[in-house]
This record gives structure tokens, C-alpha cells and sequence, in this order.
């Protein structure tokens, strides 16, 4: 994490030293004295820039060279005239173009192509250099021409091409490091159990996220929330790149969201109300990468709001931060947020401040809650569990699930333990098997199986893939090559199952970094991840660009949770694709039933050299999605638990209404992000026909929060295997959790608002 790539360092001093206005637009962060004017102008590692004076762009009308030191490589090409046009060939995958914005300038039209324009309106009322006007990505990889025209309409007239910067895709491809070596490990697919009819499942590309994917969720039938870190991405917001974004699912349109700190590796829930709360992340990262200069402040105690916004429009909706206000205790970094059965979220355990692996110095083995609670006189602030003592150090974003007793199922590293947190008091429960690791940097992923009333909702946990890797030795002796886990372990958490203990079975191929998606029928897909290495970046040995893992494994596999022991794990029909997914991607489940994956991006910042930082959307559609599907034709807003609504349902015509085999789903998506799919969860819930209309189903609501933390949910009709679209519903009676106003009170009264960049001053981190 902390290692530094030397050409950042360098268009950090290259972007001070160009820096001679007196206006200025950045922000001075903590420690830094020398204010810089900031300019979102970027090379990433793999790309090339073409300066506004290079003879390759050919311009038409009149146009002018002008000199500034403020802008790249000390000047522009201006023009004023309606309809002068520059064009620019390229051969490449990506292209962006950079230049100025402010009350002097108008609007342009962008041809990539000769393609239908896009516009470019970069009127402001603040004059800003180096802006990104205009970007595509993901473009084949041959020659494109771009041509730019004046419109010079709007307010004003000026148009400034500054530079042009293109990615070049052998550079992508290859990577210094690896060429001529040949990888121990080759993910090939393998044979596998053929047990599924089903032959069509299909993956498409399709959207871009604008913001590096790291954490997704879902937030209404039509849209995502994505949240990044603070680096160059493309989509910017007031003159600098974003770091969240509104992903359109219909559309793929994308939206920048305005945030105040740095969400690097934070977690995230929804709460009962349906205000999604992100918490923890990364302090400003100063000198280094001049990402203060994005006007970022310290995430690492951040709890930031995303209150519902389930209109398709999401013109008013953004995230709120008022860290005065509304903070955790303690510092955070890697730290997983669960939603309990009151409705209120668990934060549980992280790390102090932005490092790498784990250790008893960074190590925050604590949980604290949102809004705070008083649990045995803590009165808000954070209580401290021995488990996340005893699992460093390979123990950051611990695997976490609410269980139906009210009760929260914890693994970190090799350990597992039910904690009661009502009482402050866990049991522990036997080790994951054969020394594997599931936690971050030796990720596996996890769920909770479906829960049904047929068995009483008797919790099963399945956690898949991670590294038997000793996380106890240096970066130096860890290699991207060394192999994953193919280890998957289930338990089921009775008395009788923890007596069985852990069962184990083994995937296809082995896996870091997957991730594990629940679908309406009770089966798991698992997709994305290395076959070899570990999570993160920059720390281990023979690493591929910056990525501590490698290998990507590039063809999902689908488990079937209730198949035969050996008969379980199936790729049939899987489509393979040509991304690799390594750390810092996703995937969800979306309403429509398609799976959305996005992400990758194993760089300190935007790279486009192999890893390099992945914007391309996929979907897979499930071979359900294109056969006649069930419709919940009238579904609840809300649902009491315990309450029966009657659900209106047009039955596909080929299943009838008598004979099909229906379930009724009722899922949280989940929070994901590093593998870790918090909160996903799938309740079957219970449900009789309504005797006088075979189109009705009397469908009761699960019985207490404890068997589904009341909150945002999502309402699938099964047929025969194959799921409706999901309709959104409240689970429960949609109020705020609890509030302890004297445990509010206490975290804001002697707690401060930084404290980590407190106890830097202290030199006191110890435990
Ligand atoms: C722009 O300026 C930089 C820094 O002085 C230099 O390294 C680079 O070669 C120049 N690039 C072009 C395209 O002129
Ligand atoms: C310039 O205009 C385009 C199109 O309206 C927009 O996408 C882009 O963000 C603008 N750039 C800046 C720096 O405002
Ligand atoms: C574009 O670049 C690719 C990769 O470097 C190369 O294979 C291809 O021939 C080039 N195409 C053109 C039209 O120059
Ligand atoms: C603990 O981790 C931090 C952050 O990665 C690192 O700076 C520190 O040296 C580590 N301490 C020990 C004792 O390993
Ligand atoms: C069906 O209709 C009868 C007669 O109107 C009524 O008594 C009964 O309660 C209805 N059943 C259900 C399940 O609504
Ligand atoms: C939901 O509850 C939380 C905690 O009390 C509160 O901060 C938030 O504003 C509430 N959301 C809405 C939409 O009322």
C-alpha cells in the first residue's frame, strides 16, 4: 500500500513546479505547507501523452499556439472560431482529452469516428487548466480518429486542446517483469461434473464505471452506488476526478457523487430506515501521490450517509458527510459493517491506519456500532474482541453474518467464532481446515446459505477459496506466483453441526480474491479472483505491474449448495472472458436477475499497464434470463415481519399455476467490495396460494429480525428454477434503529474527529 511508484512522485513535483498561479483550487493537507494549484492532468503507467504542439494533430479554421507555464508542457491550441475543427489519429484502446474550462470557454462537439457527436460543454464559472473535457475507453484496439469541432456556442467561444493522452494496448498486455517467464501455475478450465442442462449462460460487456469499482451495491431497480478511493479516475466532480459514482443499470449512464474523505477500503450496509451508511477508509495521502490535492479529508473515521433514492432520476441524491457530527470512535481501515438484527450496523475490527498485512500495532480489535450503543457501560465507544486479537495477522475485513439467533458469525485468518453482542461474550468454533487463510490479504469469499422455515432456518456458512500462505513472513517472501485455495469449507452452525465441523470440498480452480454470489434459486456463482498470489499491491515479490496476485481465473463456476457431495461445482455453458478481476473487483446480483461485475484495479493509482485499473462493465445473464419468467405483478413497499400480503403474480404460461415448484426469495444483495459480501442474504420465505385466485400468493413476511435484519430487501417469485425480476420491499417497519442518545453523545465528547492523525503526534501507537 505504502509503496510509492516513482513516476507518481514525479508528476507530483512535475505538477508543483508548473504551478504558478495564484489562484488555486486544491487543498492543503495535513503536513503539507506548500499550496499547489491542482490540475487533473494524468499519465497513467501504460499511457502516452501527445502534446497540444505535436505534428499529428491537424487543425482546421484558425487556431493559435498559446504559452502558459500553467499548462501541459507550457502551452495550448486555441481557438475562437465557430466550426475550426483539430483532428487527431490514434492507435490505441483509450483516449482522453485535456484542456481548459471557465467562463471563456463554450461548447464543443466530440467525433470519435466519425460517430454521432458527443458534447462537450466546459463553461464554468471558475477558469481551471488541464481538465479532462472528453474521454472513451474500452475502444478496439486499432486506429480511431477523434475530431474535435468549435461550436462556440453557450456562453462563451473559446476552445483549448491542451493535450491528448491514448493507451496503447501491447503496453497493457505485457509486462516487463513477466515476459519470457512462464507462470507456475496455469488456470486452465477443468474438467468438470456435468450435471446442468444448461447451456446458455451469457456474458456481455457493456458500460464503463467511471470510478474504479472497489465497493458496489445496489440501491434501487435502476441504479448502483459505486465507491473507489481517491485516484485519477476519469469521471470527475468541481474540477477533480470522482471517487463515487450512481451507475444507471438500464442505461449504463454514470453520475459522480460529491465526497469529503478519502473511501479507500471502507465497508458499507444498509441500515433499517434504507439509509445506506460507508464507513472507515484511508487518511489523505500527502507528498506522494498529491491526492490531497482532490480536496479529500481523513476517511479513517468516516461515516458517510446515502440516504434512499429509489427515483431513476438521482438528480438530488449524494452522500452526506459531517464528520463533526456523525463518526465513528476509532480509526478504521478494512473493517467489515454488518447489519444486526435491531437494524443497526456492527463495525467490526480494521486496521488503525493505511498499511499492508495486519500486525498488533495497526490492529483495531474492536467493534463499535451506528448509530453507537451502550453494551456493559461502553456507552458508545469501542468494545474490545479477543478474536480479533488472536486472528492477526492476515485478519482485515473479517467475514461477518447475522445469524437467525440474533447472534453474529465472525471468520478471520484460519479462525471462526459466534459472537453474542448483546452480552459482549463468544464461542468459538473449529478451525477452517488444512491451514487455509480467508481473510484480507489471503482473501476467500463467503455467504450465508439461504435460510428457509422448511429446516427451522438453520444457519450454513460457505466460504470458498483464500491462501495457505504464512502470514507471518515479509512481502519479500511472498510471491505472486505461489498458488491459492481451492478450498471451499461449509459448516452449519447447530450444535450438532459445529460437532461435525467443517466440511470441506474443492473447487475447480484454485482462488484469491473470489467472489460469491448468491442467485434467487439457492445456487452460488463464483467469479473473479488469481489462481495465484495474494490480495493488494506493491508488496510482494514478482509482482505482475503492481498486483501481488496473478493468474486470473477468467471462468465463473457455478455451486449448487443442495447437489450431491462431488456433484456440486459445474462450468458448463459458463462463458469465459478476457478481463482479468483481480484486486479491488466486484460482483453483484441485480435486480433484473443479470450479474453485474466490475472492477480490478491492483495499482496506488489509475495504471494501464497489465493489472492495469478496469472501467469495463460485464453482465452475465443466467440461462433463466432469457426463458418466460414469473412477474410479482403488485409487490409491498413495506413488509412487517411476521405480516401476510397477498402477492399478485403472472405465472410464466408454459408452468400453469397448479404445478410448479415455487419458492419466494426474499435477498439482500449485499455490500461488496474485497470479496467480502456483507449483508448478502437469502431468506425462503414461507407462503400459501390463495384458494379463491390461483394468480395470488399469501406470502408471510420473515418472522423477526433476527432471521432478516429488518432493512432494504428484495423480493423474487421462483418457478421451476426460474426467478422473477426483483421487486424493492422494507423489511420490517422502516424506522431508524435505535438511537442512545447518551452513547451518541459520549462518542462525540471524547472522541476527536482525526484521531489517528492525533496519536501520530502522540508517536504513541501502541496497543
Ligand atoms: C512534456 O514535458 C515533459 C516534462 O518536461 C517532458 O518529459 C515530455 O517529453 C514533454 N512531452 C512532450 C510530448 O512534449
Ligand atoms: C467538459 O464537458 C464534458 C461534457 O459536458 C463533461 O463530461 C466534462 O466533465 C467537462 N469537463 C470538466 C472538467 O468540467
Ligand atoms: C495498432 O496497434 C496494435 C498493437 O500495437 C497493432 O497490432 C496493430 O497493427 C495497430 N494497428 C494499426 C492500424 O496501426
Ligand atoms: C505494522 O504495520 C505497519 C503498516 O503496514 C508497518 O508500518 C509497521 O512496520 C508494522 N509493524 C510491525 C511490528 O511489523
Ligand atoms: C375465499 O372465499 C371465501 C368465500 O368468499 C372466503 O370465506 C375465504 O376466506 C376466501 N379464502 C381466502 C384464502 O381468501
Ligand atoms: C436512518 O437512521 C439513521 C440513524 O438514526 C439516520 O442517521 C438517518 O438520517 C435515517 N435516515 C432517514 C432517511 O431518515
Amino acid at each position: 500500500m505504502l509503496a510509492f511508484h516513482p513516476l507518481l512522485s514525479f508528476l507530483a513535483l512535475f505538477a508543483l513546479t508548473c504551478a504558478k498561479e495564484s489562484a488555486w483550487n486544491g487543498h492543503v493537507s495535513p503536513g503539507s505547507t506548500t499550496p499547489a494549484k491542482f490540475t487533473p492532468f494524468y499519465v497513467p503507467s501504460g499511457s502516452k501523452q501527445i502534446d497540444s504542439e505535436d505534428s499529428s494533430i491537424h487543425h482546421s479554421g484558425s487556431w493559435k499556439t498559446v504559452r502558459s507555464a500553467g499548462y501541459i508542457n507550457g502551452s495550448v491550441l486555441r481557438t475562437s472560431e465557430r466550426g475550426a475543427y483539430a483532428t487527431f489519429s490514434f492507435n490505441g484502446t483509450a483516449i482522453e482529452l485535456y484542456g481548459s474550462t471557465g467562463i471563456r470557454f463554450g461548447q464543443a462537439s466530440a467525433f470519435l469516428d466519425e460517430d454521432s457527436a458527443k458534447t462537450i460543454n466546459n463553461w464554468s464559472s471558475q477558469d481551471r487548466k488541464q481538465q479532462l473535457l472528453f474521454y472513451s475507453y474500452g475502444l478496439k484496439p486499432t486506429k480511431h480518429t477523434l475530431r474535435i469541432v468549435n461550436d462556440g456556442s453557450i456562453s462563451g467561444s473559446l476552445l483549448d486542446i491542451d493535450a491528448f493522452v491514448v493507451t496503447n494496448p501491447t503496453a497493457r498486455q505485457t509486462s516487463k517483469k513477466r515476459e519470457g517467464k512462464s507462470p507456475t501455475i496455469v488456470a486452465k478450465p477443468n474438467k468438470f461434473v456435468s450435471r446442468s442442462k444448461s447451456s446458455d449462460w451469457s456474458l456481455i460487456q457493456k458500460g464503463s464505471t467511471g470510478v474504479a469499482a472497489m465497493q458496489l451495491a445496489i440501491i434501487s431497480s435502476s441504479h448502483a452506488i459505486i465507491i473507489d478511493k481517491v485516484e485519477h479516475n476519469p469521471l470527475s466532480i468541481d474540477g477533480h476526478p470522482a471517487w463515487g459514482a450512481l451507475y444507471n443499470l438500464k442505461t449504463h449512464a454514470v453520475k459522480a457523487l460529491r465526497m469529503k474523505s478519502n473511501s479507500f477500503c471502507a465497508g458499507g450496509t444498509f441500515l433499517s430506515n434504507g439509509t445506506l451508511i460507508n464507513v472507515g477508509g484511508n487518511p489523505v495521502v500527502s507528498d506522494k501521490t498529491a491526492a490531497a490535492d482532490f480536496g479529500d479529508v481523513d476517511g479513517l473515521q468516516a461515516i458517510r450517509l446515502f440516504h434512499p433514492c429509489d427515483s431513476e432520476s438521482v438528480t438530488d441524491c449524494d452522500v452526506y458527510e459531517n464528520h463533526a457530527r456523525i463518526r465513528m470512535a476509532s480509526p478504521r481501515w478494512y473493517n467489515t459493517v454488518l447489519r444486526l438484527s435491531d437494524g443497526s450496523a456492527m463495525i467490526i475490527g480494521g486496521s488503525k491506519k493505511g498499511g499492508w498485512m495486519n500486525n498488533a500495532t495497526t490492529n483495531n480489535p474492536t467493534v463499535e456500532y451506528y448509530p453507537p450503543k451502550n453494551i456493559k457501560g461502553s456507552n458508545g465507544l469501542p468494545v474490545t474482541l479477543q478474536f480479533l486479537k488472536d486472528t492477526l495477522n492476515s485478519n482485515l475485513f473479517p467475514i461477518a453474518f447475522s445469524l437467525p439467533n440474533g447472534r453474529v458469525f465472525m471468520a478471520a485468518n484460519q479462525d471462526a467464532t459466534i459472537y453474542d453482542w448483546q452480552a459482549d461474550s463468544e464461542t468459538r468454533l473449529p478451525q477452517i481446515p488444512n491451514g487455509v487463510r480467508v481473510t484480507y490479504p489471503m482473501t476467500g469469499t463467503a455467504l450465508l446459505l439461504p435460510l428457509s422455515p422448511e429446516n427451522d432456518y438453520s444457519p450454513e456458512i460457505l466460504i470458498c477459496g483464500g491462501s495457505a500462505l504464512d502470514d507471518t513472513k515479509p512481502g519479500y517472501e511472498l510471491n505472486s506466483q505461489d498458488p491459492a485455495s481451492k478450498q471451499c469449507s461449509r459448516i452449519i452452525l447447530t450444535d450438532q453441526g459445529i460437532a461435525a465441523g467443517w466440511q470441506v470440498e474443492q473447487m475447480p480452480q484454485p482462488r484469491v480474491m473470489p467472489d460469491a454470489v448468491l442467485l434467487p434459486t439457492g445456487q452460488v456463482f463464483i467469479i473473479n479472483g488469481g489462481a495465484s498470489g495474494i490480495s493488494g499491491y506493491a508488496n510482494v515479490i514478482d509482482q505482475v505491474g503492481q498486483s501481488n496476485a496473478d493468474n486470473p481465473v477468467l471462468t465463473p463456476v457455478l455451486y449448487d449448495p443442495s447437489a450431491p457431495v462431488g456433484s456440486r461445482f459445474s462450468s458448463v455453458g459458463m462463458p469465459t472472458s478476457n478481463i482479468p478481476r483481480l484486486y479491488h473487483s466486484v460482483a453483484t446480483l441485480t435486480p433484473s436477475g443479470a450479474i453485474m461485475i466490475a472492477g480490478s484495479n491492483p495499482n496506488l493509482d489509475r495504471s494501464e499497464e497489465r493489472y492495469g485499473t478496469e472501467y469495463r462493465v460485464e453482465w452475465i445473464n443466467p440461462p433463466y434470463m432469457t426463458q418466460e419468467r414469473p412477474v410479482i405483478a403488485d409487490p409491498p413497499q413495506q413488509f412487517g415481519f411476521g405480516k401476510t400480503v397477498s402477492l399478485r403474480i403472472q405465472w410464466p404460461a408454459n408452468t400453469g399455476t397448479t404445478s410448479g415448484n415455487i419458492k419466494v426469495a426474499c435477498m439482500d444483495l449485499g455490500y461488496v467490495t474485497h470479496a467480502v459480501h456483507a449483508n448478502s442474504r437469502l431468506v425462503y420465505l414461507s407462503f400459501k396460494r390463495d384458494e379463491n385466485d390461483s394468480n395470488v400468493l399469501l406470502v408471510t413476511a420473515p418472522p423477526s429480525g433476527e432471521v432478516y435484519p429488518p432493512g432494504p430487501a428484495w423480493l423474487f417469485v421462483v418457478v421451476d428454477g426460474v426467478p422473477s425480476e426483483g421487486k424493492k420491499v422494507i423489511i420490517g417497519d422502516g424506522n431508524s434503529p435505535p438511537v442512545d442518545d447518551a452513547a451518541l453523545k459520549n462518542v462525540l465528547e471524547s472522541t476527536r474527529v482525526d484521531q489517528y492523525e492525533a496519536e501520530k503526534g502522540n508517536k504513541d501507537e501502541s496497543e
